[in-house]
């Protein structure tokens, strides 16, 4: 009830509280107590995923700097550098300038990449909500894969207020991506949002499926690599030179603060799209740029990327991720992607995904429960991230730690009859990732 003596600052903290989402993360917190880990505060890191929580070592799980990066000598002096030629940050928006560091970044960026050109902005989300509806307007059309990220969603959400049409498609399903095209047409324009490796469940887009419908029906494919950047493709290019052969009917949008492990993401288009991104794109106009310091970090990291200390560090990681997914597949767990390595075990129930993830805490390896709504409601899943640091002895006791934790909670097994029940398919499912 809203109390006569509740000041408009009360009054809005309550509204807030009455929103379906917030009742239900109250009520996992008040249910499921310290089994929630999710407000960790690790203490300390070390060079190989080790770290301290409130005085429990543990061994880190659960972070995206897939190469390790965070830790390369390399970087860390980039940043420095960074800081000493240009300061900490450069104070304006780059609809009025840039510094020098930041137009060569590009040009790099793009030559990496094998586009025309590329524009820097400072994350994923900022370029999904704001260059995805600068591409469309009213008469246009996007249809978004229903898993695709949220800020996918929420950057639709601006197009829709401007008349854009925004219809969902099953998710990685051309068929379904057909259908809605066929249904919407005609259209001026139509642009496809699509992810390239799904966070959630580590799957890869079918792209040259869903390319060849776009072709045939007059779209382009905007496909979000973040998870791809530095970890797929030759050269850490992602997922999409590699499965379609160029790039002559997508935009693709990577990301620096995932496998780099800086800052940033960028847009890797044509020159023409560019130059009108510059003028269409709301956060790029409206909001701050990337830090000169991790601008020069950005750069080296690439210097990284197209040298053979690419292959070492992603040989190693591709020996982790064979190690953990070799173990997984004899622990009889239904385990989803292992060609990414975001590698997901289905759990099911939200207690049961949260009991698991503290199971294993205890005993010193901290993986993420995921539960709805980032999942499918009842589809809550253990996300391992593997990284390039880790060291194998490590790999091998979080299995031995799984293996006991199979023998203790009933988890469901790779068994077909199960599996219709607990993949990701729901019409419930809310996109919200971590
Ligand atoms: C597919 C995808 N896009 C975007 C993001 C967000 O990226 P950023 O942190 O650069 O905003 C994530 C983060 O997990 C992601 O998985």
């Amino acid at each position: 009830m809203i109390s006569g003596q509740q000041t408009p600052l009360e009054h809005l903290t309550w509204s807030i509280r009455q929103s379906s989402l917030i009742k239900f993360y109250e009520a996992a917190i008040e249910q499921y107590g310290t089994l929630h880990l999710k407000e960790l505060s690790f203490d300390q890191v070390g060079p190989h995923r080790e770290m301290t929580v409130d005085g429990q070592h543990l061994v880190n799980f659960g972070f995206d700097s897939f190469l390790g990066l965070d830790q390369d000598p390399r970087v860390k002096q980039a940043l420095a550098r960074g800081a000493e030629k240009w300061g900490t940050q450069f104070g304006a928006s780059r609809a009025f300038a840039s510094c020098a560091v930041e137009t060569a970044l590009e040009q790099k960026i793009a030559r990496w990449m094998g586009t025309e050109a590329a524009m820097i902005f400072p994350s994923v989300t900022l370029t999904n909500v704001g260059a995805l509806p600068g591409l469309v307007g009213p008469g246009d059309v996007i249809a978004v894969d229903e898993y695709a990220h949220n800020s996918i969603h929420e950057g639709t959400k601006i197009a829709k207020a401007a008349g854009v049409r925004v219809l969902p498609f099953k998710h990685n399903n051309p068929q379904s991506l057909e259908q809605v095209l066929i249904d919407a047409s005609p259209y001026r324009v139509a642009v496809i949002a699509i992810d390239g490796v799904y966070s959630m469940s580590g799957s890869i887009a079918a792209m040259p499926e869903l390319n060849a419908v776009a072709k045939r029906r007059n779209a382009v494919l905007y496909i979000d690599d973040a998870h791809a950047t530095a970890v797929l493709g030759a050269q850490g290019r992602g997922t999409v030179l590699e499965s379609l052969g160029s790039y002559d009917n997508t935009i693709v949008v990577g990301c620096f603060s995932k496998a780099c492990s800086v800052f940033g993401a960028f847009v890797a288009c044509t020159h023409e799209l560019q130059r009108l991104l510059k003028m269409r794109s709301s956060t790029y106009i409206f909001g701050g740029p990337v830090p000169p310091p991790y601008l020069e970090a950005i750069s080296t990291v690439i210097d990284i990327l197209i040298t053979d200390d690419y292959r070492q560090l992603r040989d190693q990681l591709d020996q982790n991720i064979h190690q953990l997914v070799t173990g997984l597949a004899e622990l009889n767990l239904i385990v989803l992607g292992g060609k990414s390595p975001i590698i997901t075990v289905l759990v099911g129930d939200e207690e049961l995904t949260f009991q698991a993830g503290k199971f294993l805490y205890d005993r010193g390896y901290y993986v993420q429960s995921v539960t709805f709504p980032a999942v499918p409601y009842h589809a809550g899943v253990l996300r391992i991230q593997i990284n390039s640091n880790h060291l194998p002895e490590s790999i091998a006791g979080l299995l031995s730690a799984m293996t006991e934790m199979k023998r203790h909670l009933p988890l469901p097994e790779a068994n077909p009859d199960r599996l219709e029940e607990l993949q990701f398919g729901s019409d419930r499912f809310v996109t919200l990732d971590t």
